[in-house]
C-alpha cells in the first residue's frame, strides 16, 4: 500500500470511530434522560396519595371513605372520611361492639361518634341514637369483637332502613362494616359481613377483619 492509501484508510477509520463514539454517547444520554423521566414519573405517582390512602380518588360530589373493622378483641376498628380519621384507637373514641359515626351527607361534616357495647351494654341507648338520626345523614358502622348479642328487632329495623342488607343475619362475634344513609330508598352498596365460623376463622374465636373503601355520593338517596 502507498503512504497516501494508509493515510486515507486511517482518516476513514478515525471518522468511523468518532461517529460511532458520538452517536453512542448521544443515545446513552437520551436513554438516561428517558429512564430518569419515567423514574420521576413513577415516583410522582407514588407520592400522589389518595384520600384515606384509598386505591382510587373520588369524583367530585363524592366522599372518600375507608372503614376497617376490629381484629378479634385486640385491635380496634378505624374510620376515615375525606382523609379525616373519625374513629380509631389513637383518637380513643372506639369501643367493643358497634362503632358509629354520623356525617352530614350534604357538606360532609362530622356530626357525632359513639360506641355501643353489644355484649353487655344498654341497647336502648343505641335505639335512641338511631332514632334521632336526621334525614340526609350518612351513617358509618364498624364492628369490634361482638356486634350482635344484644341486637333486637328495633335496632335491626333501624339499620335496615339505613340500607343494610345483612343486619338481620348478624351474629355473635361476626365482623361487619357498613355505610348507609337516613332516607336511603334502596340497599346500600357499601356493606361487608363475615361470619364467626370455627372452620374458617382467621383468629381463634373471630373471623378476619374487614376493610371497605369507596366513594359515597353526596346526598345519598
Ligand atoms: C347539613 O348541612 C346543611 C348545610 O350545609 C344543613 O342545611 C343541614 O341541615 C345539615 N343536615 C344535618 C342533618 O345536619
Amino acid at each position: 500500500p502507498t503512504p497516501a492509501g494508509v493515510i486515507r484508510f486511517t482518516v476513514l477509520l478515525l471518522t468511523l470511530l468518532s461517529t460511532w463514539f458520538i452517536l453512542q454517547t448521544y443515545f446513552q444520554h437520551s436513554w438516561k434522560a428517558i429512564s430518569l423521566r419515567s423514574w420521576l414519573g413513577e415516583h410522582q405517582q407514588k407520592l400522589l396519595r389518595h384520600k384515606c390512602g384509598n386505591q382510587k380518588s373520588c369524583p367530585q360530589d363524592y366522599f372518600a371513605f375507608k372503614i376497617i373493622s376490629g381484629a378479634a378483641n385486640v385491635v380496634g376498628p378505624s374510620m376515615c372520611f375525606e382523609d379525616l380519621i373519625l374513629m380509631s384507637n389513637v383518637k380513643n373514641n372506639i369501643g367493643r361492639g358497634l362503632n358509629i359515626a354520623l356525617v352530614n351527607g350534604t357538606n360532609g361534616e362530622l356530626l357525632k361518634t359513639d360506641a355501643f357495647d353489644m355484649y353487655s351494654g344498654d341497647i336502648t341507648k343505641l335505639q335512641t341514637f338511631l332514632q334521632e338520626i336526621k334525614h340526609g345523614t350518612l351513617v358509618l358502622v364498624a364492628s369490634y369483637d361482638d356486634p350482635a348479642t344484644k341486637m333486637n328487632d328495633k335496632v335491626r329495623a333501624h339499620f335496615t332502613e339505613l340500607g343494610s342488607s345483612v343486619v338481620g343475619k348478624l351474629g355473635f362475634r361476626d365482623n361487619w362494616v357498613f355505610l348507609g344513609a337516613k332516607g336511603l330508598m334502596s340497599k346500600s352498596p357499601f356493606e361487608k359481613h363475615i361470619k364467626n365460623d370455627k372452620e374458617t376463622n382467621k383468629y381463634d374465636g373471630w373471623p378476619e377483619l374487614l376493610e371497605m373503601e369507596g366513594c359515597a355520593p353526596r346526598k345519598m338517596d
